[in-house]
């Protein structure tokens, strides 16, 4: 008999990581490491329920940091690496780029090596994959076709930048030295566990304590949004059945309007909360636009829809109401990590633009 597979999950404290892990969990007998820094977004909360399972190991470290990379590939025979720890807000990024080159590029550049050596007697049964987005294409035009395989890398943000050259090196790994590589760019996701500086739970909450709802510019940017459940699904059916130097887009052909998006969440609050048909929707304000804002993003699925037989099977109009409701029942977390280093961030970023609306 085959003994189980093991899988070592960088980020798996964070947003996407922790519901990746618990997918992993739920749908395969891997084992699991979940190496995590946790910087001001990873959260043992959010991998609380499964921390006493035996076949989750949690190591609290830097992807960054050689010595414990190496360490890990050898004291455990890891099959499969699936990069999911980085620096993920875009904000952020403008406001600070320095951490997004150094884990974005420099981690990823850990982990290929490590791989590369730990992997060279036998990497036909191996998988690295880089879980990247969608930002790395730049900005579609409105009557522009939607990203696909094929797409130009044209990033727009220090952050779409620093994925971009990670997926460059996970690319020059896998021509150079064979290593079993994948890339998957996934559009924007939702779901439970997600740090509360992104738009939809930025939203919710602040909906719910009636404090204005900052939409920046004019709110006409479009997103293609995604479920985190479905994003995790296309991870593991990639892994399982996608083929390495492949590139799979991931994505639910969901475009909508951020302002669309905001009313839509506004008026589930109200619903919720019983307030007035509308209420809501008086707290939009439109604020200053972020820099270098990119207009739309949208994936085209076929190639992971045809090859890894992969389909998503969440609906925003369904699940987005599911998911207010996880945030009203999980303000204990949100209070947790809402803590003074969250609102130095808030402040200052929302402080100037806020103001300038008065
Ligand atoms: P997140 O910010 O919620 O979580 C990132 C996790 O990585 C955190 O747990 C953090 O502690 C950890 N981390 C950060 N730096 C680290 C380091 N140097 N060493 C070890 N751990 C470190 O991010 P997310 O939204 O869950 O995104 C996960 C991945 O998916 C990212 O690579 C992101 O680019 C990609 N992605 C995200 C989206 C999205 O909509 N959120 C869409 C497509 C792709
Ligand atoms: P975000 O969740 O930061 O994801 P990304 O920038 O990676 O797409 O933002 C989603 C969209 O919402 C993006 O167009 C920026 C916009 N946005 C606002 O209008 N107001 C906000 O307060 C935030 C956080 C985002």
């Amino acid at each position: 008999m085959n003994s189980p597979k093991t899988i070592l999950i960088t980020g798996g404290a964070g947003f996407i990581g922790s519901n990746f892990v618990r997918a992993v969990m739920e749908h395969s007998d891997w084992n699991v490491i979940v190496l995590d820094s946790l910087t001001y977004a990873g959260n043992l909360r959010n991998i609380a329920d499964i921390m006493g399972n035996p076949r989750l190991t949690f190591v609290r470290g830097d992807i960054c940091d050689s010595q414990t990379v190496r360490n890990l590939f050898a004291t455990t025979p890891i099959d499969f690496v699936a990069n999911l720890a980085a620096e993920s807000h875009v904000d952020r990024s403008i406001l600070g780029p320095d951490a997004f080159i150094k884990t974005n590029i420099e981690g990823t550049y850990i982990l290929l090596e490590a791989s590369r050596q730990a992997w060279q007697a036998d990497k036909d049964s191996k998988r690295f994959l880089q879980v990247s987005t969608d930002e790395v294409y730049g900005s579609l035009l409105p009557d522009e076709a939607p990203f696909d395989e094929t797409s130009n890398y044209k990033p727009n943000s220090p952050y779409a930048a620093s994925k971009a050259s990670s997926d460059h090196l996970v690319r020059a790994w896998h021509h150079t030295y064979g290593l079993p590589t994948i890339v998957s760019n996934c559009s924007n996701n939702y779901g439970p566990w997600q740090f509360p500086e992104k738009l939809i739970p930025l939203m919710i909450l602040n909906a719910c304590e009636s404090k204005p709802l900052p939409v920046y510019g004019d709110g006409l940017q479009v997103r293609d949004w995604l479920h985190v459940k479905d994003h995790c699904s296309a991870l593991l059916a990639i892994l399982s059945r996608g083929k390495t130097g492949h590139t799979y887009c991931i994505g639910g052909k969901n475009e909508v309007a951020n302002i669309d998006l905001v009313k839509l969440i506004c008026d589930t609050i109200d619903r919720k909360l019983g307030r007035a048909p509308g209420k809501s929707r008086n707290l939009i304000t439109h604020v200053e636009d972020r820099p270098g804002h990119d207009r739309r993003y949208a994936i085209d699925p076929t190639k992971i829809c045809r090859e890894v037989g992969w389909s998503p099977e969440m609906s925003m109009e369904r699940d987005l109401p599911r998911i207010v409701d996880w945030y009203l029942e999980n303000l204990d977390w949100v209070n947790e990590i809402r803590s003074g280093a969250y609102q130095d961030f808030y402040d200052e970023l929302y402080g100037k633009r806020l103001k300038a609306m008065r």
